[in-house]
């Protein structure tokens, strides 16, 4: 029998997207902090995770070229000679600014036109009142001056879930040798949290709170890095609005924290599997498999968005091509990202021919089967660059990214990645 044709995009294979962005900058890091050796496998080879390292180096950490093995030798740090440069990296200027804070040193933090328009407020506040003398542009964002002094011990209720801001805490905390407690809204990502108990650090868990014990030492611990699921989520939801095929994504990291974007998925009818589910290091992984899928509109509040956070851009691309109205809402940290997510998502969206609206803390985007073309401006996004090459792809679209190259932020051989499991 001749094999029936399928029009359109057909997908096959298994992909193992990059090493997780989150958890390759804080490997680097506690890696540094800790005295000893560590191993760090599978470690993201990416713009944001370099800029770590070369800041890492400036304060004197011994950080080698990233690559898929690496070994990594913490020793005492000290003030930088220039500027670190952050590149387009929140996460490496506020958890540095954590370590610059407990290590007692001083140092300036720039970064490129994107990160330089992102706030600062949130973690310099804290870090002041452990002690630190911090000095803001005067919008509240880079450059920024860290001078640690003696650090205080800490009770803080922060106002946004973000795990940023929770572990430039968590990690003045532990180099200054003193006792905090942070509260968060809603649960952000918890990978520091498990870094630091794998690495012999006393922490207690509450609900969404965290208190470290004063005075502990950071031990060395090795790391493998499991797949990025930030990454990973492009793929699924290729497959899910594919014509036909079917794709693999392989030990993607799994945790809980992380996983918000694969459960919304099943609640709009994704065929999601997951399958050989184990413990890598303190952090759940596994494989999921993906299939085409009729999808429905849904709606996501407020405390679903922590775990999806990065994935909202997707989300936006994919609610294009379900049935009936999708809404986003309680995500204005998405206005605060590497470009404002909600204006460039729905400009875009609607210049492409999508029924998209912004709303003060999210958007509303009504589904539909017609064909959207047209150029799609990143900002210099890697989210949204990848979101718009995965809406791109899809069978009647035609999408020009304006600015592709940005992907390597997070994932440099996405497009790569993309054109292999197309037929
Ligand atoms: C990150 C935390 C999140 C996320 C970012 C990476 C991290 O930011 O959006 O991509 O590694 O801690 P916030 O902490 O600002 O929510």
């Amino acid at each position: 029998m001749a094999a029936l044709n399928v029009p359109g995009l057909r997908v096959r294979g298994s992909v193992r997207v990059p090493g997780d962005k989150s958890i390759s900058h804080r490997a680097l890091i506690f890696g540094a902090i800790a005295h000893g050796s560590s191993r760090i496998e599978h470690i993201l080879e990416s713009a944001d995770i370099h800029s770590t390292a070369e800041a890492l180096r400036a304060l004197g950490a011994t950080v080698p070229p990233l690559s898929p093995k690496m070994y990594l030798q913490g020793r005492d740090m000290h003030s930088p000679r220039s500027p670190l440069d952050c590149g387009n990296s929140g996460t490496t200027a506020r958890l540095l600014a954590g370590v610059v804070a407990g290590a007692r040193l001083r140092a300036t933090f720039i970064g490129d036109a994107s990160l330089s328009k992102r706030p600062m407020r949130r973690i310099a506040e804290p870090l002041r009142a452990m002690g630190a003398h911090v000095e803001l542009a005067p919008n509240g964002s880079l450059p920024m001056t860290v001078e640690g002094h003696k650090v205080i011990g800490i009770d803080y209720e922060s106002s946004v879930a973000s795990a940023q801001v929770k572990s430039a805490i968590l990690i003045a905390a532990v180099l200054g040798r003193v006792r905090a407690r942070v509260h968060e809204p809603h649960l952000s990502r918890d990978h520091t949290e498990r870094m630091l108990q794998a690495r012999g650090v006393e922490l207690r868990r509450e609900g969404t709170a965290v208190e470290v014990a004063p005075a502990q030492n950071v031990l060395p611990a090795d790391v493998r890095v499991p797949a990025d699921p930030s990454s990973a989520a492009f793929f699924v939801a290729l497959a899910l609005l594919a014509d036909a095929g079917e794709l693999r994504l392989t030990d993607v990291c799994l945790n809980r924290t992380r996983t918000g974007f694969f459960d919304v998925l099943r609640r709009m009818g994704a065929k999601l599997e997951t399958g050989d589910r184990r413990e890598e290091g303190g952090e759940d992984v596994g494989t999921i498999v993906a299939r085409p899928s009729q999808l429905h509109g849904v709606e996501i509040t407020e405390d679903e968005v922590p775990s999806m956070i990065d994935e909202l851009p997707l989300f936006a691309c994919l609610a294009t091509r379900a049935d009936g109205e999708s809404i986003v809402r309680g995500a204005a940290e998405l206005r605060v990202k590497e470009s404002d997510r909600i204006a460039t998502l729905v400009g875009n969206l609607t210049r492409l021919g999508a029924t998209a609206e912004e709303l003060p803390d999210g958007f509303r985007i009504l589904g539909s089967r017609s064909r959207l073309r047209g150029r799609a401006e990143t900002h210099g996004d890697h989210r949204i660059a990848m979101s718009f090459g995965i809406l791109g792809a899809l069978s009647g679209n035609q999408i020009e990214v304006d600015d592709p190259a940005c992907a390597a932020v997070s994932y440099p051989e996405f497009w790569n990645d993309l054109r292999r499991v197309q037929q």
